[in-house]
């Protein structure tokens, strides 16, 4: 069986896209191979560079960083915690620079941490700064991913499932949060089952099934596909 195949899409930068499609289509390999967690035989362009063969993590040193179906937050580090190590490169880690550049480490960590502040409350959830991130909710531990994937600065964020599991004023709020970052310039591929949720706050839909895309267009236009509704619902839909 292959997961992909054949399987081509183009994002926009600035633009919000959807990936759809029923259960097992193929999205979060995709996401795997676009973010470097599978290897496969295609090619990968981001920002004009080949990343296909490029490990995780140089891939989000790019600008781009993907968020997991299921959220993989350190869970026995508080929120704040789980924040501060998100962003690369810190002085700290350097075990020369802890001895000699003391002041300046701890500059540094100020820093981090009131821009890690500073996206928690964004993000709502400050107020849970101390708790570990483990005793989070569901809904809170997706918030927690994205404020983690935000704070190295992405360009491009690819989100799996940011509305599944959430109650709905969790899924208003992040859904209002994608429409501020993407005012700011940054782009969006997102997967979601949940299609009223998905069309609206996206510039385009890309449908896969089987491995493969087998429509995509602007929302409205995917709504009404009767080739559409009938994967998604099953035969006649
Ligand atoms: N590690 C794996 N080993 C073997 N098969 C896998 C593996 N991961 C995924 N698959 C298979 O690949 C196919 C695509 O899976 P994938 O997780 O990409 O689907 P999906 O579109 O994200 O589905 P869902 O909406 O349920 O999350 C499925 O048939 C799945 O069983
Ligand atoms: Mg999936």
């Amino acid at each position: 069986m292959k997961a992909v195949d054949g399987c081509s899409i183009d994002i926009e930068s600035g633009t919000v896209v959807g990936l759809i499609g029923p259960n097992g289509a193929g999205k979060t390999t995709m996401f795997n191979l676009i973010s470097g967690f599978e290897r496969g035989s295609g090619e990968i362009m981001f920002k004009g560079n080949r990343t296909d063969n490029l490990p995780p993590f140089k891939i989000a040193r790019c600008g781009m960083v993907r968020t997991f179906q299921i959220p993989r937050a350190l869970t026995k580090m508080s929120v704040l915690e789980n924040l501060m190590l998100a962003p690369t490169m810190q002085r700290g880690e350097r075990i020369w620079n802890v001895c000699l550049r003391r002041k300046k480490v701890l500059e540094q960590e100020q820093a981090i941490k009131e821009k890690s502040m500073g996206i928690l409350e964004f993000f709502e959830i400050d107020n849970l700064k101390d708790e570990y991130a483990g005793a989070l909710s569901g809904g809170q531990k997706k918030l927690l991913e994205m404020a983690r994937a935000i704070a190295i600065d992405p360009s491009m964020m690819l989100l799996d499932e940011p509305f599944a599991g959430v109650n709905p004023t969790l899924s208003r709020k992040i859904s209002g949060h994608i429409d501020e970052l993407r005012e700011s310039g940054m782009t969006f591929l997102i997967i979601e089952h949940d299609i009223p949720a998905v069309t609206k706050i996206s510039d385009w839909i890309v449908v896969m099934n089987e491995g493969r895309v087998m429509a995509e267009g602007e929302p409205e236009e995917i709504k009404r596909r009767k080739d559409v509704l009938d994967v998604y619902l099953g035969g006649e839909g």
